[in-house]
């Protein structure tokens, strides 16, 4: 087996849909999956060939699907088997494929091996999650100190049977105890199932999350208050015996040998929070665990050049090929990327461009396309269980701002669905008159046909798509630059993260026969796209602010 060859999953440009704020066809508030097919079109002509679809499996959805009660069954709020399967047929029509969210680590609390476990202490699913005593001698706290990644102590206590279980999310998701053969046995011959009924492979929710700390240590003390991409201290400890546990890597690797048994060739692609180094070890030490990886340092990164150098040089240096990167700058727990850069599109473009020339896989999370911004939400109708225990908090930690309805028109509910404006699950983004999909359809310079354009440029590029990636630096301290090259052919890219312009000289030689003239593949202002430009000077090319364009030539070896 070949753990270098190139499959599609490494080509391919993944979008997220997050199934409740897509699109609505039964007016009940929420999108639906016969949402989704009404709207294939819209997905065929954007240009992206694989979906990821946020949980839809059967859940009370105290965490929004997060939490699944049971994992054979689709949610009756996003339809029925029967859709599911018409939705995958409808995408496999159309050459898309379909990734399903799996949620591993935890169930529901109303999964019916929960409901049995804290039956009793006998009961022969109890095992099938963590319980323990409280700390002696009265067994009156948690038995150690664990914080939830959503706040307070990561226990509950269960009076029924006098003891507390485990969950590093909500009290309403259970971690499951993979130490128990069982529950690995059942969790794969389920996955099987959906390998069986033919999706393309899953998104691995915290997969770094799946075996704790066998004798359960406290964890270390920390000075950090919260989570982030370098870090794995939060809520003022460093979480390290309850995540990233050895056992993690060699059960991906199983996993791995589970989904290859299946043809065509199906994809893993891994959640893992937390520095390069450990989203490198979830590759497996010889790229035979998780496909792909997320790379979420993106999503805190300014808006610098040298500051996306760094980033992108020291994912390339920790995932060498034949490891594949996945770069992600937003999804349905973070803030809209155009929002974090001041709502500026310009710089929106500039982002996406850097995220789709770079070696590896994009992911992107519906609504970027049209540059959806971060919503506030007034308290009573905030949804998320984070945002509601953690409204005070001066800094937004709460979900809903991302997860807001779709914006397809700027008719009421921006289209969204026809029900009444207060039986939306969440209110639309007040800008949806200007920023929607109908306005921006038809206008070769909006922020959709830019989308449409740069999608297009990436199929249409191998070197973009298979290409090594060299040569990468900053240049006038505001222009990231590098090359991809593939069979000789190469394509430099130059991004100006500067609001003025810069002209690139002596650095820039561009190796065409025809010096004084490049032919620009592509610019994030979308005019001279496919068009030989004059350089003055010969050697003097001028970016515009904030622009980024492609061009087939080299930089100086
Ligand atoms: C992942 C999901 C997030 C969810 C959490 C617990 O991080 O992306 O939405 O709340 O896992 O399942």
């Amino acid at each position: 087996m070949s753990h270098g060859k190139k499959e599609w999953f490494h080509q391919a440009m993944i979008y997220q849909i997050y199934p409740r704020s897509f699109f609505d066809t039964n007016n009940d508030g929420i999108g639906d999956l016969q949402g989704i097919i009404e709207k294939f079109d819209y997905l065929v002509e954007l240009g992206i060939d694989t979906i990821w679809l946020s949980p839809i499996f059967k859940s009370p959805q105290a965490d929004f699907g997060y939490d699944v009660e049971d994992y054979y069954q689709i949610d009756p709020i996003f339809g029925t088997m029967k859709d599911f399967e018409e939705l995958l047929r409808v995408a496999h029509e159309h050459e898309i494929k379909i990734l399903l969210d799996l949620v591993l680590n935890h169930t529901s609390d109303q999964h019916e091996w929960f409901k049995q476990s804290r039956k009793s202490r006998e009961n022969p699913y109890r095992d099938f999650y963590i319980w323990r005593d409280g700390k002696k001698p009265k067994g009156r706290k948690p038995p150690n100190n664990w914080k939830s990644f959503f706040g307070g102590p990561a226990w509950t206590y269960d009076p029924q049977t006098d003891q507390w279980y485990y969950h590093h999310f909500l009290p309403e998701q259970p971690d499951l105890n993979y130490r128990n053969p069982q529950v690995k046995k059942e969790m794969f011959k389920m996955t099987k199932f959906w390998l069986d009924k033919g999706v393309d492979g899953f998104r691995l929710d915290v997969i770094h999350h799946i075996f704790e700390d066998p004798e359960l240590k406290d964890n270390p003390w920390s000075w950090r208050l919260f989570p982030s991409d370098h870090s794995d201290a939060f809520l003022f400890q460093e979480h390290r015996y309850c995540q990233d546990l050895p056992e993690n890597i060699e059960f991906v690797k199983e996993l791995r040998t589970l989904v290859e048994q299946h043809e065509p060739p199906r994809v893993l692609l891994g959640e893992v929070l937390g520095p390069p180094e450990r989203v490198r070890k979830y590759y497996g030490p010889n790229n035979d665990g998780l496909h792909l990886v997320f790379n979420f340092t993106f999503t805190s990164c300014p808006f610098k050049a040298k500051k996306f150098l760094k980033v992108i040089s020291t994912i390339e240096s920790t995932l060498p090929e034949p490891f594949h990167p996945c770069y992600v700058f937003s999804n349905h727990d973070r803030p809209r990327m155009i929002s974090r850069v001041g709502n500026d599109e310009r710089k929106a473009r500039l982002l996406a461009f850097l995220q789709m020339t770079l070696r590896g896989t994009p992911v992107i999370y519906h609504g970027e396309e049209i540059g959806m911004r971060q919503a506030r939400i007034p308290r009573k109708r905030l949804q998320d269980p984070v945002g509601k225990k953690f409204w005070f908090s001066p800094i937004p930690v709460g979900r809903d701002g991302c997860r807001t309805p779709m914006q397809w028109s700027d008719d009421k509910n921006a289209g969204f669905s026809k029900c009444n404006e207060k039986d939306l699950w969440l209110p639309v983004e007040k800008h949806y008159r200007e920023v929607n999909v109908k306005r921006q359809q038809n206008n070769p310079q909006s922020m959709l046909s830019f989308y449409r354009a740069l999608i297009r440029f990436r199929k249409e590029h191998d070197e973009i798509l298979f290409g090594t990636i060299e040569n990468i630096t900053t240049m006038k301290k505001h222009v990231l630059t590098y090359q991809r090259t593939y069979h000789q052919q190469e394509m430099t890219i130059l991004l100006n993260f500067s609001e003025k312009s810069i002209i690139v000289t002596k650095d820039v030689k561009i190796s065409s026969h025809d010096l004084g003239e490049i032919s620009v593949s592509f610019t994030t202002y979308l005019d001279r796209n496919k068009v030989m430009i004059k350089m003055k000077n010969k050697n003097e090319l001028s970016l515009r602010p904030l622009e980024g364009i492609a061009f087939r030539g080299s930089l100086p070896s």
